[in-house]
């Protein structure tokens, strides 16, 4: 396995269309996984598309761990280590919620970003079984956060308030101007992806 670089805002290969893969199974797309995931964790954070590491292709790994839910949390709010090639999403409700997020490709900044608060989503896993899974809360907002990247969106590109884009040292300054319009629980969804 290999540490991959990780491709920062105003590089052109996060603003491209990532192409569909063929064969889920192919060996080169199980390499290009592995690969993603030890840079992943390597870098502390919760998800990854292969376009931030300069490979066009439709493949985002993501998780949503459980320890983040502080008051248990519905089954859906959660996700091991997934890795989706392929993947796609459809709203369930049209319910927004407003939540922080980071990116590894945006380092040190946190910005506040409406996402769908129930979804479906579909895709193919590196065996080649298909799944489809319902999401909810930051287990939603992760996938569609790393499908964003598929499509060359950045989350500052999603955000309809740039008042709520911080450096993250100054979060916590932030957030006492900011409670009014962001929701208490979202407080703890800034972590990269
Ligand atoms: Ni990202």
């Amino acid at each position: 396995m290999t540490l991959l670089k990780i491709a920062r805002m105003g590089h052109p290969v996060l603003l491209q269309t990532a192409e569909v893969i063929a064969d889920p199974t192919a060996r080169n797309v199980g390499r290009l996984l592995e690969d993603m995931v030890e840079t992943m964790e390597d870098a502390a954070g919760v998800g990854l598309a292969a376009p931030q590491v300069y490979e066009g292709k439709r493949v985002i790994i993501f998780k949503s761990p459980r320890e983040r839910g502080e008051d248990g949390g519905a089954e859906s709010d959660f996700s091991p280590l997934t890795a989706l090639i392929n993947p796609e999403f459809e709203p369930v409700q049209d319910e927004l919620a407003l939540g922080w997020e980071g990116c590894l490709s945006i380092p040190g900044i946190t910005g506040a970003v409406l996402r769908y608060s129930h979804i479906v989503y579909r895709g193919y896993l590196p065996n080649g079984e298909e799944v489809e899974r319902e999401a909810t809360n930051f287990h939603a907002r992760v996938v569609q956060h790393e499908i964003d990247h598929l499509d060359g969106v950045l989350f500052p590109m999603r955000m309809t308030d740039l008042s709520l884009l911080s450096f993250n040292e100054e979060l916590k300054v932030f957030m006492e101007h900011a409670s009014a319009q962001a929701t208490a629980d979202a407080n703890e969804e800034n972590l990269p992806s």
